[in-house]
């Protein structure tokens, strides 16, 4: 089959195109012929190999996984003998979190992984990219936020890939959200379900009088610090994005005050987990709350331009590879 392989950490040229052999389903485990695999911002972060931290489960001086990518949207194409949730030719997606290998035709994923059939009313393109906006934005504003019907959400960055799902996921629980963006957003971030949309680029969100009971700062550019007077009382600031002064804020905050600042690794949570979050997200996209923003796709062979262009900090929704034509 064609993969990308990952021959080191840096920039986007350390992946090259490759035929390698199929993978082998174990006994466990489905293999799936991709038709859309996603490219998110995680993955040009951990392409980068920075922070270090992150080479204690990526491999320390090189990659330990040959082929990366995570997400993934395909058709069975065999299971192993004791599958027995999936057969060949069901439409399924998901997120290979623990030894990726979505940059080729063809992935094998554990039965009992991130994996679930296709719902009808989503497409490979809008699945690909799914578990990665959806599973996060999910544990976030459900697991660290604890949203509630009614509850004032404000959510930074609502243009990208978490901030697409967060926007529909926050209006699903019965919120009232706001969605900061760029111009050239606020009419997408408007029709995914934005009470108020507030444009970066001409209004500073925190330097007006409203307050939020739960702001989730998907950019990592707004500090706890800055946003806390835009919290209510006990307010909630959550960010997928770590550094040491958001640590510095949580360990400060878990002891002393009201408002609380929060980070979660959503791919480190457990597997369980990770399922009870996916079987929520399927009802939400069930519903009809829930779908996939779509910014672009590339061909499997195009990795190194799709990775620059995710690379600058300005995609709308999801990026995917198309392995298959
Ligand atoms: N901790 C976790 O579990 C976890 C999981 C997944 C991802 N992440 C991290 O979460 C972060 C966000 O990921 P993503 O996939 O949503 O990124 P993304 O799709 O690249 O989204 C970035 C979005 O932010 C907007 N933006 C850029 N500068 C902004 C600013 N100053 N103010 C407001 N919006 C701004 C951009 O819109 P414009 O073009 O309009 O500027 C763009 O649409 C990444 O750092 C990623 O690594 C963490």
């Amino acid at each position: 089959m064609k993969a990308m392989i990952t021959t080191g950490y840096g920039s986007s040229d350390v992946f090259k195109l490759e035929t390698v052999a199929k993978p082998q389903v174990k006994p466990d485990e489905i293999m799936v012929k991709i038709h859309a695999s996603s490219v998110t911002k995680a993955d040009t972060m951990m392409r980068t190999g920075k922070p270090y931290i992150g080479r204690l489960m990526l491999g320390l001086t090189k990659p330990k996984h040959p082929i990366w990518g995570t997400g993934f949207a395909g058709v069975v194409e065999a299971v192993g003998p004791e599958v027995t949730e999936f057969q060949v030719g069901d439409k399924v997606f998901g997120e290979n979190i623990a030894t990726m290998g979505t940059y080729a035709e063809y992935v094998t994923v554990p039965e009992k992984g991130i994996v679930a059939h296709l719902p009808e009313n989503l497409s490979f393109d809008e699945a690909a990219g799914m578990c990665d906006g959806g599973i996060t934005s999910l544990n976030f504003l459900l697991n660290l936020g604890q949203i509630q019907a009614g509850q004032r959400v404000l959510i930074n960055g609502a243009s990208g890939a978490l901030g697409t799902a967060a926007i529909q996921i926050a209006r699903h629980f019965g919120a009232e959200v706001t969605g900061v963006c760029s111009t050239k957003n606020l009419d997408m971030v408007k029709e995914l379900g934005a009470h108020h949309v507030i444009d970066y680029t001409r209004e500073d969100f925190t330097a007006n009088t409203n307050t939020y009971d739960l702001i989730y700062e998907t950019v990592g550019v707004r500090s706890f610090g800055e946003c806390r007077d835009a919290l209510t009382e006990h307010g909630i600031y959550a960010s997928p994005v770590l550094g040491m002064p958001l640590l510095r804020n949580m360990m400060v905050t878990a002891l002393f005050g009201k408002k609380k600042a929060k980070f979660s690794a959503t791919g480190a949570l457990p597997v369980k987990e990770l399922r009870r979050l996916l079987d929520i997200l399927l009802e939400i996209i069930e519903a009809g709350h829930l779908r996939g923003i779509m910014d672009r796709s590339y061909p499997l062979e195009q990795l190194v331009e799709a990775h620059q262009y995710v690379d600058k900090g300005h995609k709308k929704g999801n990026v995917v590879l198309k392995p298959v034509a």
